[in-house]
């Protein structure tokens, strides 16, 4: 049995990852987020759910306690701080395997017109996303970075990946197929490790996404 913590876990993301997971009876599950009164504990199984902010050090680092995986679908200004935040509570409770989700952009990987229309649209985001994943990479955990295209709500999963060196692909990708990526990573525990991954709907190159 392998237990995941989620971070963020009523992000629109880790929601979608959240029914895989309840669906998978080999996972036993963890629910990290504010304000957890918006959870409807109808659809959330028997996981365990724990209120609170991943700034907040003890609250962080009892819920990591024990858990194989952290799956981290954070968001914010202070993305950075949050990274540093997870990062220390691992390292606190010996636990080495995180996925995270960032963004594309943050090497600059993304190629041509489009490539600068998401450094100009997307701006001090990138910058803060970057800083973020620097404090990964900067750690000895085994981490996943997983850089989305911009993301839609189609009810499909398609996709194909690129690593950190190569040149991002497509302008977009449904956050039902992030989910599935990270599904796979749970349930794969050597994949991708210390790599970053960019995920992408394959035929989607483009000068913006489609709906700009
Ligand atoms: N939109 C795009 O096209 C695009 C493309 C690539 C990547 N991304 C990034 O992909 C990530 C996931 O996307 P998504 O759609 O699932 O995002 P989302 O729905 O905004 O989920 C992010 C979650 O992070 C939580 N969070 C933020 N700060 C927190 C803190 N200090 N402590 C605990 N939880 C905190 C939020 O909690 P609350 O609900 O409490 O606010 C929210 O539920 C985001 O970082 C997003 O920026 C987006």
């Amino acid at each position: 049995m392998t237990t995941v913590l989620v971070l963020g876990a009523n992000g629109k993301i880790a929601k979608l990852a959240e029914d895989r997971f309840f669906a998978d009876g080999d996972l036993k599950v963890k629910l990290f987020l504010r304000n957890a009164s918006r959870l409807d504990s109808a659809n959330t199984k028997d996981a365990e759910i724990i209120e609170g902010d991943v700034t907040d050090e003890s609250t962080l680092a009892a819920a990591v306690k024990g858990v194989d995986v952290v799956y981290a679908n954070l968001a914010g200004g202070n993305i950075e701080d949050q990274a540093k935040a997870v990062v220390q509570a691992l390292d606190a409770q010996n636990v080495k395997r995180l996925i995270w989700i960032s963004t594309l952009g943050i090497y600059d990987e993304v190629p041509g017109k489009f490539g600068e229309w998401n450094n100009k649209t997307l701006g001090s985001y990138i910058t803060n996303y970057a800083a973020a994943a620097k404090v990964l990479e900067d750690s000895d955990l085994d981490y996943t970075i997983i850089r989305p295209a911009w993301l839609t709500n189609h009810d499909e999963v398609a996709y194909e990946t690129t690593q950190r060196d190569d040149t991002f692909k497509g302008t977009e990708v449904s956050r039902k197929s992030v989910a599935d990526f990270v599904y796979k990573l749970v349930k794969s525990p050597t994949q991708e490790v210390r790599h970053s991954v960019g995920l992408n709907k394959p035929n989607t190159d483009g000068d913006k996404p489609a709906w700009y």
